[in-house]
């Protein structure tokens, strides 16, 4: 047997392949070891571009020494009281408060993005005391089975028997492939108006919310066409609905703006937030109104890891780099500069048949006939595979798997983009 710092990518593979189940996303082979910025090492020593931020998660950057700090410090403190209140995690709640729409003014802590999206679930149900929810094809909430029951994705949902009842799926507005055959404008949003059709069809009469992502991550990076959301949100409110806004990748400066709502001034009566709010640390939140939460009696939704001293003086100096470091508009500016390069790449090559997104999360769909549209999902995956190789820390998703993602640290520099895009161009030019 080695000694561990002999272990190498291969060996730890093998590790991996011992005693991890293969039920884990596909990701090219490599074993992370430490980061910085938007930067990142492997164990063999070798450096890559970040283009992941693990998955939406490090916004302000790999091992941000603030960040490391807080919760170093913390962690000789204080690890977790359970529900018992600590200066951190209060300072975080009014924190957070001040910051969102001035109708939320409540927020509970949880550790998971699926943790809040089920809490959101509950609370809509017991807040309007019926129990069907409308999501979307394509949506993601998450892998628990309240969330997972809203996920529009059947192969997230596949022989894992029933779901929770209640879900009402219509279509979202995945333009680039539209469901109806339409095109935006002229379409007049179609699919909106194809809202009253789908609940006049299937709604049993127990309407208690609507669950959205402000763009569709697991789908492919998929954002709906401007003024769409805003209306979806009118809509909701005629029905009496409880709008739940996922905003659990969204947020934290990911768009350009501190919330995604802010680019439609959306108003929900729910907001989630995960993943960028601890930046790696694990923790996760629900943001509403006191007569929402009202509906909930002592002891009806509290969680173990929730909001504990050490996630909450993580996700405290998030905050404090956030503002700092002015990460919001870094990543609408830098983001800018980022999807010109990428929209040049698809002038450049007829295999990328889209490339859609702002702020800092875009995707680029790969396409076998740009008239056909026919999946290139194995092209993803090489071109993944060969950037990989070359230096460049990359994904892909979306509902035929043929979705590279681009999203980096928010930190990310204008000669970092430059460099990582050089690093897809090459490879792109292989192809
Ligand atoms: C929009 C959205 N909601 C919820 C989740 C679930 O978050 P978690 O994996 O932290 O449970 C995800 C995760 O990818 C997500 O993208």
């Amino acid at each position: 047997m080695k000694s561990e710092p002999e272990l190498k990518t291969a060996d730890w593979l093998e590790v991996s392949q011992r005693f991890e189940p293969a039920c884990m996303n596909w990701q090219a082979p490599v074993v992370w070891d430490h980061g910085r910025g938007a930067e990142i090492w492997d164990v063999d020593g070798k450096h890559y571009f970040d283009w992941t931020s693990g998955v939406l998660v490090t916004n302000v950057g790999h091992a941000h020494p603030r960040l490391a700090e807080a919760i170093a410090g913390q962690a000789g403190r204080l690890l977790n009281t359970f529900d018992f209140p600590t200066p951190e995690r209060l300072k975080l709640a009014q924190k957070l408060i001040e910051r969102t729409p001035p109708h939320l003014d409540k927020v509970i802590f949880m550790t998971t993005g699926a943790e809040a999206m089920d809490a959101s679930l509950r609370m809509a149900r017991k807040y309007s005391h019926n129990f069907e929810i409308i999501a979307f094809w394509g949506g993601f909430h998450g892998r628990s089975f309240g969330p997972m029951s809203v996920t529009g994705l059947a192969k997230i949902k596949k022989h894992f028997g029933p779901m929770v009842p209640g879900t009402i799926l219509a279509p979202y507005p995945y333009c680039y492939r539209c469901p109806f055959d339409k095109c935006y404008p002229d379409c007049g949003l179609f699919c909106l108006d194809f809202l009253d059709r789908v609940v006049d069809t299937e709604s049993a009469g127990y309407l208690a919310g609507l669950i959205v992502e402000p763009y569709q991550g697991t789908s492919g990076f998929v954002f709906p066409p401007k003024g769409y959301l805003k209306k979806l949100e009118e809509w909701a409110a005629k029905r009496g609905l409880v709008f739940i806004l996922d905003e659990v990748q969204s947020c934290y400066g990911r768009t350009g703006k501190m919330w995604a709502l802010e680019h439609e001034n959306l108003k929900p009566d729910i907001l989630c937030l995960g993943k960028g709010i601890g930046s790696g640390a694990p923790i996760s939140a629900v943001i509403s109104t006191t007569k929402i939460f009202s509906a909930l009696g002592s002891g009806e939704m509290s969680s173990t890891m929730g909001g504990n001293p050490l996630c909450s003086a993580g996700a405290l100096a998030v905050l404090e780099i956030m503002d700092e470091e002015n990460l919001v508009e870094k990543a609408a500016q830098n983001g800018e500069i980022l999807k010109a390069r990428l929209l040049e790449l698809m002038q450049k090559f007829e295999f990328i048949g889209d490339v859609r997104g702002i702020g800092l999360v875009y995707g680029v769909e790969f396409v076998k006939n740009r008239e056909t549209k026919e999946p290139a999902t194995d092209l993803a995956r090489e071109i993944v595979v060969r950037c990989v190789a070359r230096g460049l820390m990359c994904g892909k998703l979306g509902l035929y798997g043929n979705v590279m993602r681009v999203a980096p640290p928010l930190v990310i520099t204008p000669e970092q983009i430059d460099e990582s895009v050089g690093i897809l161009e090459k490879v792109l030019l292989e192809m």
